[in-house]
């Protein structure tokens, strides 16, 4: 089974574009997986504990387990609306999720691998963490990025994590902890070369912060937030699960194939402490999951942040100009791996030039002209002509560039794949024009022949694109009157999906226009 999950998010709020991006590239890799014909299992969720969510539940004055429940609804419903598919949703306030941080830490400690101590030092609120002197920027100072930051002098329970600094390098050199793209690879070993200089605080006193999961073994404290959310990705994959619980079956979800995160929380959280926290559990460099690791969305060069004003939100967009184009656009103008701009005016141009313009056209005029001059009925595409052998060369190589691209998870390059045949189609009924040549009828077999290879191109496309805009892709199945072919698989997509004497429908504008609204 081809497992893939996300950073469960911190529902202290609503939403924002970056939450949605790493949501729909999941869903669109994990759409992939099973037009690929595997067999994948999406896990998403929300991070419910941690000081963040008690920081938004007293701001608000409201109970905090109550936040956590309504603005979880909020991050639900925006992944309805997005089409944003999963199999496994974690909730870390959910029982079995607990009990299985608990069994962990019971573990854990059964072996040797916690110890509790004294440590006087420097703490982030904002990052739930104490802070060395590493975190110290070049005035010495520890930057805004940190927020509030206090000394304090507590007992609290200790990971050694120095024990397992050797094997993680080790294992993130020899990729048995892969990280795409492979440039973050660097970043992570120089981390691991830091590991073995301190252990991780997995504890904080109840009386300063209750609100998270009870350490079984010292009831005055509680989980650190990051240690109880990263088992989520095993917790809900059915680790240690109670006899009768519908949990998945461990072992045919892990190792993780996909973990996507954003490049904010590779370093240390993904790449430094889960790995050595999956060793110390006993799992071994050949079960280490594969992590993902995407860039942000900024806003004019600036991240986007409550204090700057700047959060886009993905409801109203979605709203605004329809799921499955936020969906293209969220997919198409990110490199994998790097940052980008979120840019409204590119969203509505790249809609408008390559979806409503380029493919709608190609499809639009396919489907009508079929109709209007060959009865709607395809025509047989063997054909020799040189032009028609260079279409479906250039299908074929489209569809491999296609394959690799998203093999490697490069959504862009895969969609710009798809766009360079959808040009070349376009270029293909320019040169012959099929609506001067119906004009003498002895050019009518040929008219059809011309046709039915754009139309044929319009049922391969749609395939490709079915992962990234699945309600389009049924439009224009539904279109060429071959629903039956919506789930055919990357390997069976052979010339000739559309077969002679194939009846196609009426044609109706998948992608209409987005009109923009003159400035004043
Ligand atoms: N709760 C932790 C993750 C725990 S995983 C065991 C967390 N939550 S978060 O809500 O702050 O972030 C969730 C995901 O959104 C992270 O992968 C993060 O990198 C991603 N993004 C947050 N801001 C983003 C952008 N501006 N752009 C793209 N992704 C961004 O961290």
């Amino acid at each position: 089974m081809f497992y893939i999950t996300t950073a469960i998010d911190y529902p202290n709020g609503k939403p924002h574009i970056g939450h949605a991006y790493e949501k729909v590239l999941a869903d669109v890799l994990t759409r992939y997986q099973r037009f690929k014909g595997l067999d994948a299992y999406y896990l998403n969720g929300v991070d419910q504990h941690g000081q963040k969510m008690v920081k938004t539940a007293e701001a608000e004055g409201v109970n905090v387990a109550t936040v956590a429940k309504r603005n979880t609804k909020g991050f639900i419903k925006l992944w309805e609306k997005l089409d944003v598919k999963y199999d496994g949703w974690a909730e870390t306030t959910d029982d079995q999720h607990k009990a299985c941080v608990q069994a962990i830490l019971t573990d854990l400690k059964d072996k040797g691998a916690l110890y509790k101590k004294s440590y006087a030092g420097h703490y982030s609120v904002r990052q739930e963490q104490f802070l060395t002197d590493r975190d110290r920027n070049e005035a010495g100072e520890f930057g805004p990025e940190w927020g509030e930051v206090m000394e304090i002098e507590e007992e609290n329970w200790y990971f050694k994590l120095s024990e397992h600094a050797e094997w993680l390098k080790a294992t993130v050199e020899s990729d048995d902890l892969k990280i795409i793209p492979e440039f973050r690879k660097t970043e992570v070993l120089n981390a691991a070369e830091r590991a073995g200089e301190t252990d991780l605080c997995i504890s904080r006193p109840k009386d300063r912060l209750s609100w998270g999961i009870p350490l079984p073994f010292d009831p005055d404290f509680v989980t650190y937030v990051w240690f109880d959310a990263l088992i989520n990705y095993i917790s809900f994959a059915g680790y240690k699960k109670p006899e009768g619980s519908t949990l998945p079956d461990f072992d045919t979800l892990w190792p993780a194939d996909l973990q996507i995160i954003g490049k904010d929380i590779l370093v240390p959280a993904h790449a430094i402490y889960w790995p050595c926290m999956l060793h110390a559990m006993g799992f071994e460099a050949g079960e280490m999951p594969t992590l993902l690791v995407h860039g942000f969305w900024n806003i004019r060069g600036d991240k986007m942040s409550k204090s700057l004003g700047n959060i886009v939100d993905p409801d109203e967009l979605a709203d605004k100009f329809g799921a499955e184009t936020l969906r293209y656009y969220l997919c198409r103008d990110i490199r994998l791996g790097k940052d980008s701009d979120f840019d409204i005016e590119r969203l509505v141009m790249l809609f408008n030039t390559e979806l409503a313009n380029d493919l709608g056209n190609l499809l639009n005029r396919s489907i009508n002209m079929t109709k209007g001059f060959c009865n709607s009925t395809i025509s047989s595409t063997a054909t020799d002509d040189p032009e028609d052998i260079a279409l479906r060369e250039n299908l074929e190589k489209t569809t491999a560039a296609y394959r690799a691209a998203m093999d490697n998870c490069d959504l862009s390059e895969a969609l710009q794949a798809i766009n360079n045949h959808v040009t070349h189609c376009n270029g293909y009924l320019e040169r012959h024009k099929p609506w001067e040549m119906k004009k003498d009828e002895s050019k009518l077999p040929r008219v059809g022949e011309v046709l039915s290879h754009t139309a044929e191109s319009c049922a391969h496309l749609a395939l490709l694109l079915r992962p990234f805009l699945p309600a389009a892709t049924e439009k224009i199945f539904g279109q060429l009157k071959k629903e039956t072919l919506i789930d055919t698989k990357l390997d069976d997509l052979k010339w000739g999906l559309l077969e002679a004497g194939h009846q196609t429908g009426k044609p109706k504008p998948v992608f209409p226009r987005i009109q923009v609204e003159e400035k004043e």
